[in-house]
């Protein structure tokens, strides 16, 4: 059995977990997961307002994540720190702190692939969430379709040709005057929303193959978004067509979504669908695309709230396969870019 202190501190979360895992299961004994509000006012991530509060909140995040999970610093067998990608202050707090506490206390460290810590996110809930699977990496930074065969094997399927998913809920979230992050309250605003009062372009539907690979099923949410502007300058009082407006865009996202994954699944043959990331909270896509691959025999596998938006757990979890990969303590820097991620 091996405990394993996961710390997150790539965007606008303080995360630290403790998890236990041996050769089959790992358990989450706790994670702590300290939300930045002060972006709010800026309606975006700041980035050296994000390092400052990393730097404050660490050290008491990390402790409380021990003394929740009842573990002392000496019972823990290895460190796994996000290191990248995200923003280069905010991950220097994460990994400056963790090569402390490896070097004080003489425990291996491992640094994780943020991308790779969404991916291994989701079984932490759902043990069936195991490869081989079709991965949707859909948050506020990054959009990514991969076929997983197995864990540490990533092939590209897609990703966004502009705009991360999450970013674009945020953007239409701040032109429909919905505040900082604009996924959730899109998401309320669209659930009294007329679904047939608006209907926006979905971009790249059955499009975004690359030169010489049809199989390529890359995103964009630049067209979508323009249109939202037009939208939003036509009329008259926002206030009474806002959930409108929202449940138009949010459709559209979720068919766009929706239709690359059942191509992914489809190219793929693979029977199962991974979610993770920010945007994996929104119930009307995850019900969209449940029913979707209910229809075709195939599984979706979808995150808590607490485990699709960052955290360290999912970074924990990841650096435990990391670690028995190598075989050996490997370094943070050693394990960048996407390891395993190649374009077949
Ligand atoms: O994974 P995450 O916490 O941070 C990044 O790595 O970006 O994702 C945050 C993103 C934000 O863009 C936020 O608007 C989006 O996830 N999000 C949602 C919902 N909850 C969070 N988007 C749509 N519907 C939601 N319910
Ligand atoms: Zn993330």
């Amino acid at each position: 059995m091996t405990t394993v202190l996961g710390l997150e501190t790539s965007c606008d979360e303080t995360s630290a977990a403790v998890l236990q895992g041996g050769a089959v299961g790992a358990r989450l004994a706790s994670c702590v997961i300290l939300s930045q509000d002060v972006h709010a006012v800026y309606r975006g991530v700041v980035p050296e307002l994000a390092s400052r509060a990393h730097l404050k909140a660490i050290g008491p995040v990390a402790d409380r994540a021990l003394a929740d999970a009842g573990v002392a610093l000496d019972d823990v067998d290895l460190i796994a720190v996000t290191a990248g990608p995200g923003l280069v202050g905010a991950l220097l707090v994460g990994v400056s702190y963790a090569k402390g506490l490896a070097v004080a206390t003489g425990k291996p460290l491992v640094g994780v692939h943020h991308l790779e810590g969404h991916l291994f996110g989701t079984v932490l809930d759902d043990p069936a969430a195991e490869p081989p699977f079709v991965g949707l990496i859909i948050s506020g930074g990054h959009t990514l379709l991969l076929d997983v065969p197995a864990w540490g094997a990533y092939r590209l399927l897609g990703e966004t040709r502009d705009d991360a998913v999450g970013e674009a809920f945020d953007k239409v979230g701040a032109l429909l005057g919905l505040g900082f992050p604009g996924g959730p309250a899109i998401e309320r605003e669209a659930a009294r929303g007329d679904p047939a009062r608006w209907r926006f372009p979905r971009p790249m539907l059955h499009g975004g193959q690359r030169p010489g690979d049809p199989d390529y099923l890359d995103l964009s949410m630049s067209g979508l978004k323009t249109a939202l502007v037009l939208a939003v300058r036509g009329v008259d009082d926002l206030a009474a067509e806002r959930p409108h407006l929202a449940r138009g865009f949010q459709d559209a996202v979720i068919d766009v979504v929706t239709q690359k994954v059942l191509r992914a699944v489809a190219i793929t043959g693979r029977p199962r669908v991974v979610l993770g990331g920010g945007v994996a909270c929104n119930q009307a896509l995850r019900a969209a695309l449940a029913s979707a691959l209910g229809a075709r025999g195939a599984t979706l596998h979808a995150p808590t709230p607490r485990i699709s938006t960052d955290n360290a757990a999912m970074i924990a979890r990841a650096g435990l396969f990391r670690a028995a990969e190598a075989g050996r303590p490997i370094d943070a820097e050693a394990r960048l870019p996407f390891p395993g991620l190649e374009r077949a």
